[in-house]
């Protein structure tokens, strides 16, 4: 594997609309950001992922883009942009923009040419096809649910695809020149704003087949087939365009770029991840994906630890050797880590330190989600109102439509909203959590008055500060090497739920083991093993180490 300046750093995503609200509507902006860094610095943070801040209506929160060179006023200005950029310098940290490729806005002054004039260039970088018979071209179901194709505004029998929202319409990746002017677009960030990469949004979704043939059902029951069918069949078409993209933009320039990818097997990781594969990571979404078995959300059943382990670890061994995975326990699109994978015991800042550690030590560039370094849990919503994201909306009309009752229906949405990784970030106990001084645009989560930052960082023994300490871990010159590049090796697990592996160099082995189970756990290590660092109750005596339950422990053999 060829060595790259990213390599061993620490990613953390920001969703800027709910990390800090500098000047008092209750949304979060760049100022409150720049504000912050110190604290990412402290933290050891070294590359900063933020959720779109493009200009936006807001129909997807920022991921339909209407103007890709410019920021959205409720974030603030490109002034503020370029101030946070080199804020972010003196600390180094780099930033990740989000490139959201797929779609853009029907805001976007493209698709406002293409209604006007069908016929003119800005029409060809959409996906513009006829009716068929007075209907749709065909059965294609959107990933936020009704067909992926609507009228044309002011045309009759003209149709434009889109994948996600009526307002994000597909950008249509067979046109030459549309590339053109995204890898354009891509170059004057990564070089004339010198960011350190993009997040690539939603992006195996360009892989389509232009005839839009019409599909087998699937087994909803509307006659129409997921959208995901198409891209699933096409997905080298994805890798060929990407190839194009890495070749003009990334690789060229020598950025980070990491993919938002589901779906990868021993077949593909090299075409994604390998030294000429055209990311520099992807997300591992392994235990998403083994969670979401069902077409809509009310099929939702928690995963095992047993369970989280295997897929976790097959991801780990899918990558080997090949290159960078992203582990990630959560983001904007997923309910809190702690409370989707551990089992209801382990809801606690136990809980949270020693996930960390497993999200902090597996092998590949780990990314942290704002709040979860305070074990920040899942909010409670009561009802329907208190939710924004679209989806979460459409998933509540479709609950309904099920027959599903408002009790159900609600704790649907509260085990698996978007949304609860859209809510404030807290930063301290008063009234808004410390985000703003007014009521912020999301409820702030119930356990603000014990989960933030003010509180944690006074007591040594908090979610944070444990953090702090796993990666000041991680960056450590003596260990950098193994846990950049070590060799990830699976260990038994004792008890059905514990997570334990090794990381190995020619010359060193450091073993991970964390324990979700309600009872200590025992590995044989050497007399000389040296316990690098522990979440909870941990020992090493008469060559035995053992893990209370709820703990976790780094050892060096
Ligand atoms: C990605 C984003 C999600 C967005 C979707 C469409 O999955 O993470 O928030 O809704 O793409 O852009």
């Amino acid at each position: 594997m060829q060595q790259k300046w990213w390599h061993g750093k620490t990613a953390y995503q920001i969703y800027p609309r709910s990390f800090k609200d500098s000047n008092g509507d209750g949304v979060g902006d760049l100022p409150g950001i720049i504000e912050k860094i110190p604290y990412l610095a402290e933290l050891g943070i070294e590359l900063l992922w933020i959720s779109p801040i493009y200009k936006s209506p807001f129909a997807d929160m920022g991921y339909d883009i209407s103007d890709y060179q410019d920021i959205d006023p409720v974030f603030g200005s490109m002034e503020d942009f370029k101030r946070l950029k080199a804020e972010a310098d003196k600390y180094g940290i780099g930033i990740i923009m989000d490139l959201v490729v797929n779609h853009c806005s029907d805001e976007h002054e493209w698709f406002k040419k293409a209604c006007a004039d069908p016929s003119c260039k800005e029409a060809s970088y959409f996906i513009i096809r006829e009716g068929k018979d007075g209907k749709v071209p065909n059965n294609l179901r959107a990933n936020f649910g009704g067909s992926v194709w609507d009228k044309l505004p002011g045309h009759d029998n003209l149709y434009y695809c889109h994948f996600f929202h009526k307002k994000q319409p597909d950008l249509d990746w067979f046109n030459p020149e549309l590339r053109q002017k995204i890898y354009e677009m891509m170059n004057w960030w990564l070089v004339d704003m010198g960011i350190a990469g993009f997040r690539v949004d939603a992006i195996m979704c360009i892989g389509k087949d232009p005839s839009y043939p019409q599909y087998e059902p699937d087994d909803v029951g509307d006659g129409m087939c997921s959208c995901g069918k198409m891209n699933s069949d096409n997905v080298d078409v994805a890798i060929n365009f990407l190839h194009e993209m890495n070749e003009q933009t990334f690789r060229k320039h020598d950025k980070f770029a990491v993919g938002e990818v589901f779906g990868i097997s021993k077949e593909n990781v090299a075409d994604f991840i390998g030294d000429n594969g055209v990311f520099s990571s992807i997300f591992d979404f392994s235990a998403r994906e083994a969670l979401t078995g069902h077409y809509c959300f009310y099929g939702f059943e928690k995963l095992s630890v047993a369970r989280y382990r295997e897929v976790v670890f097959a991801a780990q061994e899918t990558a080997g050797d090949c290159g960078f995975l992203a582990p990630v326990i959560e983001n904007h699109d997923e309910p809190r880590g702690v409370s989707t994978w551990l089992p209801p015991m382990w809801h606690n800042a136990k809980g949270a330190k020693a996930l960390g550690t497993v999200n902090l030590t597996l092998k590949g560039i780990p990314f942290i989600f704002q709040g979860q370094e305070l074990g920040m849990l899942n909010t409670r919503f009561d009802n329907i109102d208190e939710l924004d994201d679209c989806q979460s909306k459409d998933q509540y009309a479709m609950c309904k439509a099920h027959g599903l009752s408002e009790t159900v229906t609600m704790q649907v949405l509260n085990d698996q909203a978007r949304d609860h990784g859209r809510v404030p970030m807290s930063w301290d106990d008063s009234e808004y959590a410390g985000f703003s001084t007014v009521k912020p645009w999301m409820k702030v989560n119930q356990d603000k008055d014990t989960v933030n930052v003010a509180t944690e960082a006074k007591d040594p023994d908090s979610v944070l500060n444990y953090y702090r300490k796993l990666i000041k871990l991680r960056r450590d010159p003596q260990y950098k090497e193994i846990f950049t590049y070590g060799e990830f090796v699976p260990m038994d697990d004792p008890n059905g739920h514990t997570l334990a592996y090794l990381r190995r160099t020619s010359d060193r082995t450091i073993m991970v083991v964390a324990n979700f189970g309600a009872w200590p756990v025992q590995f044989p290590v050497n007399e000389s093993s040296t316990i690098l660092l522990s979440s909870d109750r941990v020992k090493v005596e008469n060559n035995q180490l053992t893990v209370a339950e709820g703990s976790s422990a780094i050892v060096l053999l």
